[in-house]
């Protein structure tokens, strides 16, 4: 009898879900008033949609919503809707309620995009993969050229209000560019002046933290800051984990930044006390949200993001140690970034067009320019060569490879403004991403269709028996949608030579 009744009281008092990143903050007084992530909710109750996506063969869109309230995100909607073609992210919805979603970012004070209206790039809806306990999800990856932006948000901090935010990123997706941002910014997309923003950063930017970064600093406008001046901060160490919590927040006179690794353990903080002088204190804030750009659009920077909130209030350290523990419990994994045949390290290649016009086309070169060539087993040793291609493990991250010419060793295939070269490795990180493809089954349902690791919406496509890295429907004249998925199918086989 006594075990029985115990029993039942725990039904009764025990949690039947576990609380969410912003139930937690509201717990502590300082709830969520804008919530974005396209692997999970982040409300116990949340069951609404995650992110919209929009397809490259006929522009249809769909919403992706959690498995179950309070739950990871539906991949299967997403790999089924965006099966033989490919999709772009058009909207990460706000699940605080309040309508602060993110959409294409408007061209700003500092940048344009390449879209007819000058608006930044969409981020491909396949860039970042992940699991989180095990089931699939996809991260937001954020190319240079690519944004996220609500100018009339409802709630979020103005003036000098209290306010604190926290992200989960990829720490090893960075660069140096301004500006990798979450968080606050002018509702205007123009630098209106020191103080005007209140952002999460990450990367290298500003040379403000320990060792050689990447680190989280926060954007304040005209400035990445580690700390209370522009100086170094030591405690704001280079960040080295995997999956990244970053955290900052703000009210009047004081702030803070923390992080930690997102899969485990516990955030530290690198910077608490005296805002900045120089026009940051008090603050300005305009309320805007941005991701992956600066506040006034500057749009030269990449990173990955998965979840993100903004509160009002200053959050406590507790509340966001527990939002941490949440973090890391809902456990964040990579996975494979390839499918389709594999194109194993080691091995020898020739590239065969698959568009009826081009079947006796391989993906040859002539100098630096990469284009197709007709090749059979009966051309020179030379012509052949220049069709063959050793598969290194790629030189940007090992989970996908990098195509090295047989005839140039040292010499790889890399994309630059978008036209493939075979060029000499300059050892470089941007080369060295820029020479990095993660093959998917093709696009047309025969062999692999090549991807860009650092620009995910982007394929190997030949275009006038030139080679590209081409978007489905981009900018370019060799972004043209037909014959998109043919042009852009290769069959795979032995190298020539
Ligand atoms: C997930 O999406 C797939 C494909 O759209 C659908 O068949 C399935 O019912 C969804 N699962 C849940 C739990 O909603
Ligand atoms: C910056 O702040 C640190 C920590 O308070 C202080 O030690 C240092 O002197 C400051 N540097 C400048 C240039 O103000
Ligand atoms: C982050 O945590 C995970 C899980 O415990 C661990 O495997 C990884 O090594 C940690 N990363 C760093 C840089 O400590
Ligand atoms: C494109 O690919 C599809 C599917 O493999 C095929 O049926 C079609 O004939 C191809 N079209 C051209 C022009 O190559
Ligand atoms: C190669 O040459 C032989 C002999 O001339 C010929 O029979 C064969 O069809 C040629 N193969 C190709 C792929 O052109
Ligand atoms: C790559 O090749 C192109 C075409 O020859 C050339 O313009 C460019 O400078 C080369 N880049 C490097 C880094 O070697
Ligand atoms: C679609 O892709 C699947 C998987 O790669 C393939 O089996 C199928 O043939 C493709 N269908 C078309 C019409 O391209």
């Amino acid at each position: 009898m006594f075990q029985f009744s115990s029993l039942l009281a725990l039904c009764f008092v025990a949690p039947l879900v576990t609380a969410g990143p912003c139930d937690i903050y509201a717990s502590g007084g300082t709830p969520c008033v804008a919530a974005h992530s396209t692997t999970r909710a982040l409300f116990s109750s949340y069951s609404g949609s995650l992110y919209q996506i929009n397809r490259g063969s006929d522009g249809a869109t769909t919403n992706i919503g959690p498995l179950s309230a309070g739950g990871v995100a539906n991949a299967s909607t997403q790999d089924s809707f965006c099966a033989n073609t490919t999709c772009l992210i058009t909207t990460i919805f706000d699940q605080s309620g309040r309508d602060n979603h993110l959409t294409q970012a408007p061209p700003g004070g500092a940048a344009r995009g390449t879209d007819p209206n000058g608006f930044d790039n969409l981020a491909a809806a396949d860039g970042a993969p992940v699991t989180l306990n095990g089931q699939k999800a996809y991260g937001v990856f954020i190319p240079p050229g690519t944004g996220y932006r609500n100018d009339a948000t409802n709630g979020i901090a103005v003036g000098d209000a209290a306010e604190g935010m926290y992200a989960v990123l990829d720490g090893t997706h960075f660069n140096g560019n301004c500006c990798f941002d979450y968080g606050n910014a002018e509702t205007s997309a123009h630098d209106t002046g020191n103080g005007h923003m209140e952002a999460i950063y990450f990367g290298t930017g500003g040379a403000a933290g320990a060792g050689s970064g990447p680190w989280v600093l926060a954007d304040l406008e005209n400035g990445l800051f580690s700390g209370p001046n522009r100086s170094v901060n030591p405690s704001d160490p280079t960040i080295t984990s995997r999956f990244v919590t970053a955290v900052v927040k703000g009210e009047p006179g004081t702030w803070a930044i923390r992080g930690g690794n997102a899969s485990s353990g516990l955030l530290s903080t690198f910077w608490s006390g005296a805002r900045p002088s120089g026009g940051y204190n008090p603050m300005q804030k305009e309320g805007a949200i941005i991701l992956g750009i600066g506040g006034d659009n500057s749009n030269g920077a990449q990173g990955t993001f998965y979840e993100g909130v903004m509160t009002s209030g200053y959050p406590s350290d507790a509340t966001e140690n527990s939002v941490q523990a949440n973090v890391a419990a809902a456990g964040y994994a990579t996975t494979s970034l390839t499918s389709g045949p594999a194109i194993s390290v080691g091995s020898a290649v020739s590239f065969r067009a698959t568009t009826a016009c081009c079947t006796t086309r391989y993906i040859a070169h002539t100098g630096a320019t990469v284009n197709t060539q007709v090749v059979s087993s009966n051309d020179t040793n030379a012509l052949k060569l220049s069709a063959s291609w050793n598969v290194v493990a790629g030189l940007a991250s090992s989970a996908c490879v990098s195509f090295e010419s047989r005839d140039t060793p040292g010499s790889f295939i890399r994309h630059s403004d978008f036209q493939l070269f075979v060029n000499a490795t300059d050892g470089s990180k941007l080369f060295r991403e820029d020479a990095t493809w993660c093959p998917r089954a093709g696009l047309n349902g025969q062999g692999n269709s090549i991807r860009s690791w650092s620009y995910p919406a982007h394929y190997f496509r030949h275009f006038n028996a030139i080679l590209y890295a081409a978007s489905n429907g981009g900018a370019d004249t060799f972004d043209a949608t037909a014959l998109f998925n043919n042009d852009t199918t290769w069959i795979v086989g032995p190298a020539f030579a």
